[in-house]
């Protein structure tokens, strides 16, 4: 089925797809058929052969302002338990290829932990984070108080988090928040640039480095390297492996084939 709320390239770019929130009249507002529609098309992406990076962008104006807050304001807890919002967000946990978020504008709320929840954050100079769940009487459920505090620290975190207050994409940057931060009109060429890189290296060696870096938030030091090291043996299982090390003792550019 065609969503109704992305847009979505399967190859934006040699290996790249791109998928864009359009929601454009409600800032990207978070809704549950939004985040169903983002859940099921990563999948498919994390299950094509032909990807090996995925860009998630909103627009200039905003990345998303948060969960739909319309479709939230009338529920009960227990309208809340049962619709389990967030099984769409532990799926999208699990995408094993990049995800690189592309931030415009306002990533508020939700916004925010989505583009938390991608492994790295391209923004332009005009975004703004923020955790203002607080405003409105409730506080951040996607990861919020525990991302960001990881990301930023407990100051800022606590700061963000019991106030509401926005931080600039330099703040941002300046707090570890973000990889980069570039003009409006390069934000998305800029995004995937990153994503290019990325993709034309061994996607089992990505992928697993990936796997192997989100352990780190996981488990204690010791579990963590024992986990990269496993990883790691098995890369030698790889025919990438064979081709990565040989190109360079020949003095070549290596093939990555993903076998
Ligand atoms: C539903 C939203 C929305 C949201 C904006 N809109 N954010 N609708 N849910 N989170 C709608 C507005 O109602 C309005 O629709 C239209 O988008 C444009 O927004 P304006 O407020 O008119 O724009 P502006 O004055 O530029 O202000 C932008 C803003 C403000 C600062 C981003 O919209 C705002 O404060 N939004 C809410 C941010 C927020 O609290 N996010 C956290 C949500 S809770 P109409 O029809 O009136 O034109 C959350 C919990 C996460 O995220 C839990 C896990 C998922």
């Amino acid at each position: 089925m065609t969503p109704e709320f992305l847009i979505i390239h399967q190859q934006a770019q040699p290996h790249v797809a791109h998928i864009a929130l359009n929601r454009p009249k409600e800032l990207n507002a978070l809704n549950l058929q939004l985040m169903t529609e983002l859940r099921d098309a990563l999948r498919a992406l994390d299950e094509d052969e032909q990807v090996r990076v995925i860009v998630l962008s909103g627009n200039e104006k905003a990345f998303a302002a948060g969960a739909d807050i319309r479709q939230m304001a009338g529920r009960t807890a227990m309208d809340m338990y049962n619709v389990d919002q967030f099984s769409t967000w532990d799926a999208i946990k699990k995408i094993k290829k990049p995800l690189i978020a592309a931030v415009s504008g306002f990533a508020l709320g939700g916004g925010c932990e989505l583009a938390m929840l991608c492994d790295m954050i391209v923004a332009s100079e005009t975004a703004k984070f923020g955790q203002p769940e607080i405003k409105i009487g409730v506080m951040p459920g996607a990861g919020g108080t525990q991302r960001l505090t990881r990301a930023v620290g407990k100051a800022l975190a606590m700061e963000m988090v019991l106030t509401g207050k926005f931080i600039t994409a330099d703040e941002a940057w300046k707090a570890g928040l973000i990889n980069r931060v570039v003009p409006v009109e390069l934000y998305l060429e800029e995004a995937f640039r990153l994503a290019a890189e990325i993709a034309q290296l061994s996607p089992l060696a990505v992928k697993m480095a990936k796997e192997s870096v989100l352990r780190a938030f996981d488990s204690t030091l010791d579990e963590g390297l024992h986990f990269e090291r496993k990883n790691f043996y098995l890369l030698f299982a790889s025919e990438d492996q064979k081709e990565g090390m040989q190109a360079f003792l020949e003095k070549r550019a290596p093939v990555f084939t993903g076998k």
